[in-house]
């Protein structure tokens, strides 16, 4: 299985209607990287259905500091907006506002002129969670078993925490407020009245990347290259090599890591590491691709099968032998 929930690159092949080589595309979602190979690979086959265009004013690089986070971010506050959240209103929170979904929309919010409170459970985090747009950061919320309804406090949120704490939000939610229901770090289950709904007319949508539909799926990306774009977009980038990865493994697991991570796949990174031999799979129907490859060093060693839906493929696996001269053919 290869891994990688998103893509972006440029079309090779096609026989779908609406797309043409040389289109730049991102796939994110679907099977992409569950039950279909996904996104850590040079070249992707996928189904034409969960293709979309590159919008103009995006660079593939752009689409995939995006990736599912930012696009999760955009399709959240597009439907609080619908909802009724706009930048007259009071302030708008966010929490996990170091996480990958958090951040981001922390910084789409801010570049939108809304006033966001972001929480935390790093101490360490207010400077640079100030710097990125928040207005104020607090901490990790509490549990809340007290009164039914609060002090009117946030107009909107955009909850990639969930668990018991939800109902903290609910119950301070401005009259017709809503939170966008993202993620469940902190929990699945959570326990409240009935009275914010009905005396204050909240509301929690459930926010589903996934299937979004097509139409709603491409209106946010089109937002995501234009107002919902913000300035500071390249700053949360990190690009790290081969050997910073089991680090950065331990920064994300223990919540240490802010911003989205790319990682430089070079081959020189491979022979510093001591690796003899590096592989790649190749689709068995893409001549092209095998020539490049073959072209530069790697040879056919075996191959093995995978699927596409109910269509079974076969993959050609190929190595490039690193303790030759690799970089002659190169
Ligand atoms: N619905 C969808 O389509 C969709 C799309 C993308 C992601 N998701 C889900 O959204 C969630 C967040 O994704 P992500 O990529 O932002 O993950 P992430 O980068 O791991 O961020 C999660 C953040 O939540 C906070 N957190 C962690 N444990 C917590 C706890 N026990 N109580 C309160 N806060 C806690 C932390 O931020 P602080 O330390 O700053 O508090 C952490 O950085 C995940 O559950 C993911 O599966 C859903």
């Amino acid at each position: 299985m290869v891994p990688g929930i998103d893509l972006a690159g440029t079309i090779e092949e096609t026989n779908a209607p609406g797309f043409e080589v040389g289109d730049k595309v991102i796939v994110t979602s679907y099977d992409l990287g569950v039950s279909h190979y996904g996104g850590f690979s040079e070249y992707a086959r996928v189904k034409s259905e969960w293709v979309i265009e590159l919008p103009e004013d995006l660079t593939l690089e752009e689409a995939m500091i995006y990736g599912t986070a930012g696009y999760t971010a955009g399709l959240a506050i597009e439907q609080l907006e619908k909802s009724g959240m706009s930048i007259e209103g009071k302030e708008v929170l966010v929490r996990g506002a170091t996480g990958g979904v958090g951040t981001i929309s922390l910084l789409m919010l801010n570049n939108l002129g809304y006033d966001v409170i972001a929480s935390t459970g790093r101490d360490d985090a207010e400077e640079k969670l100030k710097k990125l747009g928040a207005k104020e950061v607090i901490g990790r919320l509490p549990e809340d078993n007290s009164k039914p309804l609060e002090k009117r406090t946030w107009q909107a949120a955009i909850d990639p925490v969930g668990g018991e704490n939800l109902p903290y939000i609910v119950k301070r939610l401005d009259n017709n407020g809503s939170v966008a229901l993202i993620g469940m770090t902190g929990g699945n289950n959570f326990e409240t009245t009935v009275f914010p709904f009905i005396l204050r007319g909240a509301s929690i949508i459930g926010i589903d990347s996934v299937f979004t539909p097509i139409k709603l799926r491409k209106r946010v990306w089109r937002r995501l290259a234009k107002d919902l774009k913000p300035q500071q977009l390249h700053d949360i980038k990190h690009v790290i090599s081969f050997d910073e990865i089991p680090k950065a493994i331990d920064q994300v697991i223990n919540h240490n890591n802010t911003g989205q991570l790319f990682i430089n796949l070079d081959i020189d990174q491979a022979i510093k590491f001591g690796k003899s031999k590096i592989w790649l799979g190749v689709w068995e129907h893409n001549p092209k691709a095998l020539s490049f490859y073959k072209n530069r060093g790697f040879r056919v060693t075996g191959s093995h099968q995978f699927y596409t839906g109910s269509v079974v493929d076969n993959d050609l696996i190929m190595e490039l032998d690193l303790t030759t001269n690799y970089k002659q053919s190169l």
